[in-house]
């Protein structure tokens, strides 16, 4: 397995740190893409103590700019021919609009065009790859989320909670069209809700946002729990030839009505593409 490369977006915490983990001891090389050199090296750290005998490597990358994700995955080229599962994890949810160093309105950007652009670049090494996989983190928020083409980065008006429920929508339109587009590849393309998640999920923020993420901390799942549905997508051979699903606790499930339309997805991609600056 060491030869069997997953690459994690947002490996120094929560769901996404056990996800890595629970992959190297399973005897993936695995490779952690993040933003902070003292988090991912400390993570590497803990998920070498926890799979002996794991390799870990570690790619920077902020995924709110778009050169960090080129660069991360020129990086990632160099270093593997061929890639076998791509999990996209990093998330967050802004409740002030911000803007990325891309002009960009940062949930956007982080949370659907992270996963996107680094997919797409990263898609001839997962054809190598194949039978590969990418396993997209989404969430039961799309169920409130709506593509909102004309007002995709919420420059009319902007809503964090709003934002956070398009980007996960994103995400499942994104997957799907997605499995289309690789129909035949041998690389499969599923979504995921994790639960309810006691991680660091919130608490980047300061005000009512955190305030309620403490308060309902114990009455959501851990992030052991969080990371199973991931994992099961990454690895499981249940879901060896499985593509365009949405996956809640490991079982298949109907996405909500706003992330089941192909229409959307296909045009969702294009815009998405023109963002990206992608041909
Ligand atoms: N927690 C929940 O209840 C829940 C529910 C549904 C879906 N989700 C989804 O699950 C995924 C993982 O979230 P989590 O719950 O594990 O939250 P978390 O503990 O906050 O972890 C988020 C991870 O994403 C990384 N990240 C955020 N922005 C980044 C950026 N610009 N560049 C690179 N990495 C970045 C963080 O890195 P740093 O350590 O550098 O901050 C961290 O590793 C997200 O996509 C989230 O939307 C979570």
């Amino acid at each position: 397995m060491m030869d069997t490369v997953a690459v994690i977006t947002g490996g120094t915490g929560g769901i996404g740190k056990v996800t890595a983990r629970e992959l190297a001891k399973k005897g993936f090389r695995v490779v952690l893409v993040a933003r902070s050199a003292d988090k991912v090296a400390q993570a590497a750290r803990e998920i070498a103590a926890a799979a002996p005998g794991a390799q870990v490597e570690t790619v920077l990358c902020d995924m709110s700019s778009q050169k960090q994700i080129r660069a991360a995955a020129e990086e990632l080229k160099r270093r593997h021919e061929r890639l076998h599962v791509l999990v996209n994890n990093a998330g967050g949810i802004w409740m002030k609009r911000e803007l990325t160093e891309d002009g960009l309105e940062r949930t956007f950007a982080v949370d659907h065009l992270g996963y996107f652009l680094l997919t797409n670049l990263l898609l001839p090494q997962l054809r190598k790859g194949a039978p590969s996989r990418v396993v997209n983190v989404a969430s039961e928020a799309s169920k409130i989320g709506r593509i909102d083409f004309d007002d995709l980065q919420g420059e009319k008006h902007y809503n964090g909670g709003r934002a956070y429920a398009q980007a996960k929508l994103a995400n499942i339109l994104f997957s799907s069209e997605l499995s289309r587009r690789l129909e035949g590849s041998g690389v499969t393309s599923n979504a995921l809700h994790p639960g309810a998640v006691a991680s660091g999920f919130g608490l980047n923020e300061s005000g009512f946002l955190r305030f309620a993420m403490t308060l309902a901390r114990p009455f959501l799942i851990g992030e052991e729990k969080g990371a199973r549905t991931s994992i099961y997508l990454a690895s499981s051979p249940e879901v060896d030839c499985v593509t365009g699903g949405y996956f809640v606790r490991n079982r298949p499930r109907l996405p909500p009505r706003n992330g089941r339309d192909p229409e959307v997805a296909r045009r969702l991609w294009e815009v998405s593409a023109a963002l990206c600056g992608l041909a």
